[in-house]
C-alpha cells in the first residue's frame, strides 16, 4: 500500500492533480479541506458559534463523517445527510478558519484521516499531509502557484461571481488564516516542490507519476 501526500495553498491547482493521479494509479483519493469544510457545516447547523473552540471540538470528536474517496464519485455525508454541495458555500468557506485554526479540532481530523488512508492506496491532498497526516509517504509533493496564477484559476472557477477585491481575500486571506498552525509555503525535508504556474494538470500529473515511479510504488 502506498501514500501520495500533496500539500499547498488553494487555487494551486492539487485538487485537481490529486484526483488525476489518482485515477491513473487506480488508487483513492482523500480530500482532506472536505473534512474541515464539513466540520463548519455541521457546527453551522448546530447554531455553535465561531468563537466556541470547545463546543467545535466536541462536535469534531463526535460526528458521524462518511466521504467518499472514489476520486470520480465525490460525495461527503453528516449523519447520513448529503452536504456535498453545502461544504462549497461562502458561508462555510468563512467559517472554516475557526476549524482550521482549532488544534484539537486538528489532531482528530488527523486522527481520522491517517485511519482512511491506512486503508489502501492513496493520494491525499491538503495543507499537513506531508508533514503531519502522512510524513512517511512515499512521495510528497508541495505544489505551489503564483498569487496572480491562483487568483486567475479561482476566478474561472467561480464564474466571475466574485470582485478582484474578493478574490484576493479568498486567496490571500486564506493564506495567512490557513498558515496559523500549518507550514505549507515552505517545503519540509524530503518534500518536492511543482510550481503548477505554467502548467496544465495534465503536465502535474506527469511529474507527480514521475516520482511515483523513482519511489518504486508505480512500474
Ligand atoms: O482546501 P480547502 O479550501 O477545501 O480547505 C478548506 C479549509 O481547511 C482551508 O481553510 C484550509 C483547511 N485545511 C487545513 O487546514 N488542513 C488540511 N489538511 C486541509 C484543509
Amino acid at each position: 500500500m502506498f501514500t501520495i501526500a500533496i500539500d499547498g495553498p488553494s487555487g494551486s491547482g492539487k485538487s485537481t492533480a490529486a484526483r488525476l493521479t489518482a485515477r491513473r494509479l487506480g488508487a483513492q483519493y482523500l480530500d482532506t479541506g472536505a473534512m474541515y469544510r464539513a466540520v463548519a457545516v455541521g457546527c453551522l447547523d448546530s447554531g455553535i458559534h465561531q468563537d466556541d473552540p470547545v463546543a467545535i471540538t466536541d462536535y469534531c470528536r463526535t460526528m458521524d463523517l462518511d466521504i467518499s474517496t472514489d476520486p470520480d464519485d465525490q460525495h461527503i455525508r453528516l449523519a447520513g445527510r448529503d452536504i456535498t454541495a453545502a461544504i462549497r458555500e461562502p458561508e462555510v468557506s468563512a467559517w472554516v478558519r475557526a476549524v482550521s485554526t482549532n488544534p484539537d479540532c486538528r489532531e482528530e481530523l488527523v486522527r481520522r484521516q491517517r485511519e482512511i488512508i491506512a486503508s489502501g492506496d492513496f493520494v491525499a491532498e491538503g495543507r499537513d499531509i506531508t508533514t503531519v497526516v502522512a510524513p512517511d509517504a512515499a512521495v510528497r509533493v508541495l505544489l505551489t502557484a503564483d498569487p496572480q496564477a491562483r487568483m486567475r484559476r479561482r476566478g474561472a472557477e467561480l464564474g466571475d461571481k466574485v470582485d478582484a477585491a474578493g478574490l484576493r481575500d479568498q486567496i490571500i486571506g486564506r493564506d495567512l488564516a490557513d498558515s496559523t498552525l500549518v507550514n505549507f509555503t515552505v517545503a519540509a525535508d524530503g518534500v518536492v516542490t511543482i510550481d503548477s504556474t505554467d502548467l496544465t494538470p495534465d503536465q502535474v500529473v506527469a511529474q507527480i507519476l514521475l516520482l511515483a515511479h523513482r519511489a518504486g510504488i508505480v512500474r
